[in-house]
């Protein structure tokens, strides 16, 4: 929460923002909520953003202005990022004399206190050195070895004199039941006013661990008793009591997880949920930095739907946010609609493997953006990460800057669908944007009377909902072009109270940068058991053909062409394609067509049987390695047949067709020789003929 802003590389990034929306309609507003750790005045304006690929062999920044200004007099605050999640209950009343009870499980307590409740001024907090209580006149504490992952029963009695009792819950056969008492004769009493759980306040003494059940009585009497059980799916936590003292939690704790009386007999909240009665609070949880709005901009009723952005710039500072604007309903501008993969946008959210010598094999802080991110924990996390705790990181929200949902940086998800965006450009090619939280909320009918879908490079992350509406679009004679790779993969939920917050639970299996806990398995926003569509009943294989097979990036290869393309059906895919044995040795995204994660044609996990294959990528290089979730023993492999991006097309029952990639390098080939190339011309081939009405034929007959 400090405004200090020490970035590193000799690089500048002080103005940060984000939108009050994702998406807008002509004749809306959208709101920009900035911060600038240098104070003042700055310049913000309205761009229509085409690509964002500034390296010097990507497809530049182009940027057309919209709205030169939105006036000289936007003066940019401080805002701070306030980390850290915690529950609030107001208007607590005068305890005299009574009795707190709670359980408590820590897993990271640290030297200083983290507050369990805080009672209006008297907090129950917990050290790695034991549980104490204080107030403004007492402290008492009791030395304990505080061990993480293990549950406490802790009970206060306040009044005169004050007990402290704390009882640590046995794990396995191993352990056994240990308690602890102090005592002190003096007077403590609670005013009246607001409570807070798993903080002080919001940003102070942040608790990193579950708390459950905690109940107050007070002169025989309940005063309240806050059962997590209930209402798991919100944001509120409900008082069982009947004196109705229900509180509301902040910054997006985790619920449906694990409390004290779970014991492996059940796998679902739904099925017992006393077994998962705790939340579980990290100090780093940040879903909503809730800045104040600085500026904002009226959508002319007339303008396209498309990519924009707030271009904010104050000194050598700059800022863009983007944002996209949808048709008029029942107005469409064209009938080629780009799919945004908003949720994929958010589950990399200020991801930091980027550029720590992780996933994406860089090494090294490249712009202004990436610095920022290594300097700033504060912006909270991606899907990808752990917290301090080391619990993965089940939310992101779009609710604070996010760095890399920005051009001019690392090209992964956004940035390099603008390849795609700036490919559309440059051949005069008009479309339409639906985004993900669109798609979500609005089910088919976001995308109802489009006759063609293009997708995003890697649009990894989709709810229920979404996965419904792509795939009855397709039963409607739909023509889907499935332009990345590692598509369709994980299974999330979106909060049904805020869109703006995804979740994800990276369940049993899978490529993944963690994993849940066990008993841990379904969404709290849906109740749907999470993890990969390949293992609950949808694979990406079945919507499109073909699913995750390898990911590797040490570089790209191209594709072998295969049989497919000499298919008469496949004609209009060919049209006018020299190239007959190798397409797309060459690109931007590591030098080929096929590479960073790929996708195959599999039968056995529900690819059509009358798919046509046109290419295959082969000779990968060495770090391209199967996905984990095929391997049933580890293996030293020398080749591996699995490991290939096909590349395919298909027709739908009802007239329509998919033509899928598998890979997400592919669209930084289209650019390549000022956009004359066969990844291109096959491209356009297939836009041009889906966006035909004329029905496909379907070829199965028997
Ligand atoms: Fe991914």
């Amino acid at each position: 929460m400090s405004n200090d802003n020490d970035i590193p590389g000799g690089f500048v990034k002080n103005v940060i923002g984000y939108c009050d929306r994702i998406s807008v309609l002509p004749g809306e507003s959208i709101g920009l909520k900035l911060s600038s750790y240098t104070p003042g005045k700055a310049h913000v304006s309205i761009v229509e953003l085409i690509s964002g690929d500034d390296r010097p062999h990507g497809t530049g920044l182009i940027e057309k202005v919209i709205e030169s200004s939105l006036g000289d007099a936007i003066d940019v605050p401080f805002q701070p990022l306030t980390q850290g999640s915690y529950g609030r209950v107001n208007s607590m009343p005068e305890l005299g004399e009574g009795q707190l009870e709670v359980l408590v499980y820590p897993t990271l307590p640290r030297k200083a206190p983290q507050t369990l409740v805080n009672m209006a001024g008297v907090k129950l907090y917990v050290t790695e050195n034991g549980f104490g209580v204080s107030s403004s006149e007492q402290d008492l504490f009791l030395d304990v070895t505080v061990q993480t992952h293990r549950w406490y029963e802790v009970s206060l009695e306040f009044g005169r004199p004050v007990t402290l009792k704390i009882k640590k819950l046995p794990l396995g056969s191993a352990e056994k039941p240990l308690a602890w008492t102090v005592i002190d004769d003096v007077d403590l009493s609670i005013g009246a006013g607001d409570w807070f759980l798993g903080a002080k306040q919001a940003g102070e003494e942040c608790f990193n661990g579950r708390i459950e059940a905690p109940s107050i009585l007070s002169v025989g009497e309940i005063i309240a008793g806050w059962d997590f059980s209930i209402g798991m799916d919100t944001q509120v936590i409900e008082d069982s009591s009947g004196n109705g003292r229900d509180g509301v939690l902040f910054q997006t704790p985790t619920r449906a997880v694990r409390g004290a009386s779970w014991d492996g007999s059940h796998q679902s909240y739904l099925d017992a949920p006393e077994h998962y009665a705790a939340i579980h609070f990290h100090e780093d949880d940040l879903t909503d930095a809730g800045w104040k709005e600085i500026a904002s901009w009226q959508v002319p009723k007339n303008m396209k739907s498309g990519q924009y952005a707030f271009k904010v710039t104050q000194e050598d500072s700059e800022e863009y946010v983007p944002f996209f604007v949808r048709a008029p309903k029942g107005r469409r501008g064209s009938d080629v609609v780009y799919l945004v993969p908003s949720a994929t946008y958010l589950a990399y959210a200020n991801i930091r493997l980027a550029f720590s010598g992780g996933m994406l094999g860089q090494s090294r802080l490249v712009d202004a953006n990436q610095a920022f991110l290594f300097a700033h924990e504060d912006v909270g996390f991606s899907l990808y990460e752990h917290h301090a705790d080391g619990s993965g990181v089940h939310f992101s929200s779009r609710h604070r800057p996010i760095l890399n949902f920005r051009p001019k940086t690392g090209t992964w998800a956004f940035n390099a669908d603008t390849h795609i965006t700036a490919w559309l450009d440059a051949i005069g090619q008009e479309f339409d944007v639906v985004t993900d939280e669109d798609l979500h909320l609005e089910g088919y009918d976001a995308i109802d009377g489009y006759r063609v879908v293009l997708t995003g490079t890697h649009p990894e992350y989709f709810s229920s909902a979404m996965r419904s509406a792509l795939s009855d679009w397709l039963a409607q004679s739909g023509r889907l072009m499935y332009l990345g790779g590692n598509g369709f993969y994980w299974r999330i939920a979106f909060c049904p109270q805020d869109p703006a917050i995804i979740e994800v639970r990276r369940a049993e299996d899978g490529t993944r940068a963690w994993i849940a806990n066990p008993g841990e398995y379904y969404q709290q926003f849906d109740g749907q058991y999470g993890g990969l569509w390949r293992r609950v009943g949808g694979s990406p294989n079945e919507l499109v053909g073909i699913g995750f097979a390898a990911q590797g990036f040490d570089g790209g290869t191209y594709y072998r062409v295969s049989a497919g393309a000499l298919d008469p059906r496949a004609a209009f895919i060919v049209d006018g394609v020299d190239r007959v044995e190798e397409w797309g040795d060459f690109g931007v995204q590591g030098g080929g067509a096929a590479g960073e994660e790929i996708d195959r044609w599999d039968e056995s996990l529900g690819s059509p049987l009358h798919a046509l294959i046109l290419a295959t990528s082969e000779n990968h290089k060495i770090g391209m390695l199967r996905v984990k979730e095929e391997f049933h023993m580890t293996r030293p492999l020398t080749e591996d047949p699995k490991v290939r991006a096909d590349m395919i097309f298909f027709e739908t029952p009802s007239g329509g067709a998919v033509f899928s990639v598998g890979s997400i390098s592919y669209t930084g080939s289209l650019s390549h020789n000022g956009y004359d190339n066969e990844i291109e011309r096959i491209t356009r081939n297939v836009l041009n003929r889906f966006n035909d009405p004329t029905p496909f034929d379907y070829p199965v007959t028997e």
